[in-house]
């Protein structure tokens, strides 16, 4: 039996961001990769400190977690590694004001606008600012649990529409192509998905891309949604990661969802992202 070289931390309070440091990214053990794979159940974002990657070793980590998938969108897709998307500022579509917007500036999970969305996400920061350009996350377990119980018995078995450019959502979006369309038609997901690997329910939001809430009238489901992010985006759930060159961040987006600051100055962030395929929520 292979044999673990890797520490991970424990979480925060927030039930986030455990540190892995010590692994081999030339050449992760199947030891590693068990480790890897039950420190992301325990703690829904973490971080691997220290490992200078290239899109192949990136790659192979990726697979670690499942099948990495090919990104969609062509604006981000790297030409060179397809399954790899390309995260940084000049990428990200201009506004009213001339200005670059953050690419995913505002709360989201990565893909809830598909019928299928992945499961994991991994950036890695190949190159990042000095300061600014953090990563917030929050525990959508955690905000769940912490319901009222009526609340939580309001939301049982409601379902939102998702879709791409929702009628609320806040952040510009790149154009899809036709093809892009035909492929992300809007889908209903539950309010309230269960981890199919730990049984665990957790709020399923996504403020930019559900458009309503199934069979609620448009105000009641507004006022349901807004109460549900504002609750689920408390600071006790909230974990902000500051990068150091090098980080490569995980989480799952079954039970997490994030956004990126925005950073001052000319100084360049680029980030290499990869998607691993999920399953249908229920
Ligand atoms: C993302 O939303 O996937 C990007 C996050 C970041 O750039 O910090």
């Amino acid at each position: 039996m292979s044999t673990t070289g890797i520490a991970v931390t424990e979480p925060g309070a927030t039930g986030l961001g455990a540190v892995v440091t010590g692994l081999d990214l030339e050449a992760p053990s199947p030891a590693d990769a068990d480790a890897l794979r039950r420190a992301l159940l325990a703690s829904p974002m973490l971080c691997i400190r220290g490992c200078r990657a290239t899109p192949e070793t990136f790659l192979r980590l990726g697979r670690v977690f499942g099948r990495p998938q090919r990104e969609l969108m062509g604006v981000l897709r790297d030409p060179d590694f397809p399954e790899i998307s390309l995260v940084e500022r000049e990428r990200g579509i201009s506004t009213a004001t001339g200005k670059r917007a953050t690419f995913g500036g505002h709360w989201h999970t990565d893909d809830s606008y598909m019928a299928v969305p992945c499961a994991v996400t991994l950036l890695y920061g190949e190159v990042v600012p000095p300061s600014g350009g953090d990563t917030s996350f929050t525990n959508m377990h955690a905000a769940y649990e912490a319901l009222p119980a009526a609340l939580k018995a309001r939301i049982a078995g409601l379902g939102a529409i998702h879709t791409y450019q929702s009628r609320r959502n806040l952040s510009p979006v790149p154009e899809r192509s036709a093809e892009e369309k035909a492929r992300t038609p809007p889908v209903t997901h539950p309010l309230v998905r269960t981890h199919p690997e730990t049984g665990r329910k957790a709020l399923y939001l996504n403020p930019n891309r559900i458009d309503h809430v199934r069979g609620m009238p448009l105000d009641e489901g507004d006022t349901l949604l807004d109460e549900l992010i504002e609750r689920a985006t408390r600071p006790a759930f909230v974990h902000v990661h500051a990068w150091a060159p090098d980080d490569i961040v995980i989480w799952d987006n079954r039970c997490t969802m994030h956004r990126a600051s925005a950073h001052e100055g000319d100084h360049p962030r680029r980030l290499l992202r990869i998607l691993i395929e999920g399953t249908v929520p229920v």
